[in-house]
């Protein structure tokens, strides 16, 4: 029995309808579950749509909206523990969970996901072809972060640890709905405890391909991301102690990047750069002072490597001084490597960036955690 899941926030309608229905309309899927952020104007009009889906396929199609279950922000990780609780309720053996929002879904999602699971794999992650000014926190602090404290194991070599789009079999959807560090974390971090609980449950982990890329909204300035990038990388420094991977992961094969995703600016470098114009308050300055980082100049590779490991070890999601240290520090780096090294193509630019998490791991396994 496969389910499908979609944690929705508000979202243009036609979009979700017809994600709902590409997942209604597979062999494959048992029923679909689409799952409302708290005070979520657009949960109403996708019940309605839900309905109608459900009977034009004859499939169980049902929109509710998230419980509070977690003690951070309610967020996304609401979202996803409500369904993982309800599925480990109602026993199906498969939860897919896909972002609402993505312009290009399909069955070639549900087929590659289902594939791998029927040759045993616990745990279907899908990994698609970004732009290369996307991505920005899986490149500056996700990646660099699980290379930092899991470095030589497979965490740091998944090519997208914040990836909304997964398969889950009931083994690990039981694990995640008794896990309280996942259950407790209700923002954007969730992604990132997902990972690397599913990394730890010693299950076999694919990683599907899916070539076209994920077709869906970019950002105006990078302030739109601020929330997501401090709650990852708390998510991410808080697996300081945590225990290090046991499944085994094996990757589909690299493939062609489509030519117009190579052209897709992932951000507005202008407003982004007057977001952080402003001078720190004294609070910021004394965390920049600690860090022994400046924040009045843009971060290069080198000056990333060097400081990322005490930004990660000392922040702290709750101080406003922390937080706005962490978000100019992280923008200047982003910034830095816009302007220096996406002109020189997409294909360099993701070449510079695997090298950057390959500096994390030695720079690791050289001293350490930090
Ligand atoms: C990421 O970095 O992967 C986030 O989705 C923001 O683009």
């Amino acid at each position: 029995m496969s389910l499908i899941v979609f944690p929705f926030k508000e979202e243009t309608l036609e979009v979700v309808a017809a994600n709902l229905t590409t997942a209604a309309t597979h062999d494959r899927v048992h029923e679909v579950w689409a799952v409302g952020a708290a005070d979520n104007i657009t949960t109403d009009r996708v019940a309605d749509l839900g309905r109608d889906i459900s009977v034009a396929h004859s499939k169980p199609v049902e929109v509710f909206a998230q419980e509070r279950l977690g003690t951070f922000r309610s967020g996304k990780g609401d979202g996803m523990n409500t369904a993982i609780r309800r599925a480990a309720e109602r026993g199906f053996d498969r939860i897919h969970f896909y972002d609402a929002d993505i312009t290009n879904f399909d069955h070639g999602w549900i087929d590659g996901a289902e594939e791998a699971a029927d040759r045993g794999f616990g745990v279907v992650r899908h990994r698609f072809p970004r732009a290369a000014t996307d991505a920005m926190i899986t490149w500056m602090v996700t990646r660099p972060g699980l290379a930092t404290l899991f470095p030589g194991t497979i965490l740091p070599r998944l090519g997208q640890p914040l990836g909304g789009e997964l398969l889950l079999t009931e083994s690990a959807v039981a694990a995640l709905a008794s896990d309280d560090a996942v259950v407790a974390r209700s923002d954007w971090g969730i992604d990132t405890m997902i990972t690397h609980r599913t990394a730890a449950l010693g299950l076999d982990i694919y990683e599907h391909n899916a070539p076209d890329g994920k077709r869906h909204a970019l950002y105006g300035s990078l302030t739109d991301i601020r929330d997501m990038t401090l709650e990852c990388l708390d998510a991410v420094s808080s697996l300081a102690d945590a225990a290090r991977p046991t499944s085994t992961f094996e990757p589909d094969p690299p493939a062609p990047v489509p030519d117009d995703l190579k052209e897709v600016v992932g951000y507005d470098t202008a407003s982004t750069r007057e977001s952080i114009a402003t001078q720190p308050s004294g609070e910021e300055t004394a965390v920049l002072d600690e860090l022994g980082a400046d924040g009045s100049t843009d971060l290069g590779g080198e000056e990333w490597l060097d400081v990322f490991p005490r930004l990660m070890r000392g922040f702290d999601l709750d101080s406003p001084g922390w937080r706005a240290a962490a978000f100019r520090l992280w923008v200047r780096r982003v910034l830095h490597y816009t302007e220096n090294v996406v002109p020189s193509g997409y294909d360099p630019a993701t070449n510079y960036l695997e090298g950057t998490i390959l500096s994390f791991e030695a720079q690791a396994d050289k001293h350490g955690r930090p």
